[in-house]
């Protein structure tokens, strides 16, 4: 059974946000889109790399994409791509990445979304780290269109 997203989740440790990464990893298909956005050290990345590797089954190595702005998997379940926009330079530079193949071929998880201002697809989910204390809260936002879980 299915239920929609909530729009707050309290995340008070990492194992939190890695439960919340692997309830959602099942349901992505190819064309969604995960908008991680919030401070520096907010948990996007430990977000992304416990989705993929639940959706890869195994605990492969997801190093950040900082420096390479786009990191791709090949897995059985589908492709994904893991994009890290802080040291984008320019605008220039999206159409460079190629990420309108991914949002047609791939599920797109793309930390420092607001970096893509209008780029960013309209019926992308948005998840918005905040710290509180030791631990996070997770704002979440659905887009255009309702996301289950
Ligand atoms: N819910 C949580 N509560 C407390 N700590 C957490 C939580 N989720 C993740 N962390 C911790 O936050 C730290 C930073 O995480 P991470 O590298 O994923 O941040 P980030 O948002 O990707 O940062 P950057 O903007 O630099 O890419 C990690 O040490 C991780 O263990
Ligand atoms: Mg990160």
């Amino acid at each position: 059974m299915s239920a929609p997203i909530p729009t707050t989740l309290d995340l008070p440790d990492e194992a939190a946000t890695i439960a919340a990464a692997l309830r959602l990893a099942p349901v992505l298909t190819v064309g969604d889109v995960i908008a991680l956005s919030g401070p520096l050290g907010a948990g996007k990345t430990s977000f992304a790399r416990a989705l993929i590797q639940a959706r890869a089954g195994a605990a492969i190595e997801v190093p950040s994409p900082t420096f390479t702005l786009v990191q791709t998997y090949e897995l059985e379940t589908g492709t994904v791509w893991h994009v890290d926009l802080y040291r984008l330079s320019g605008v220039g530079d999206i159409t460079e990445l190629g990420l309108d193949e991914a949002f047609a071929t791939a599920i797109t998880l793309i930390e420092w979304p607001e970096r893509l201002g209008a780029h960013l697809p309209e019926d992308a989910l948005s998840i918005r780290f905040e710290t509180a204390g030791a631990g996070r809260i997770a704002h979440i936002a659905s887009g255009s269109r309702p996301w289950t879980w």
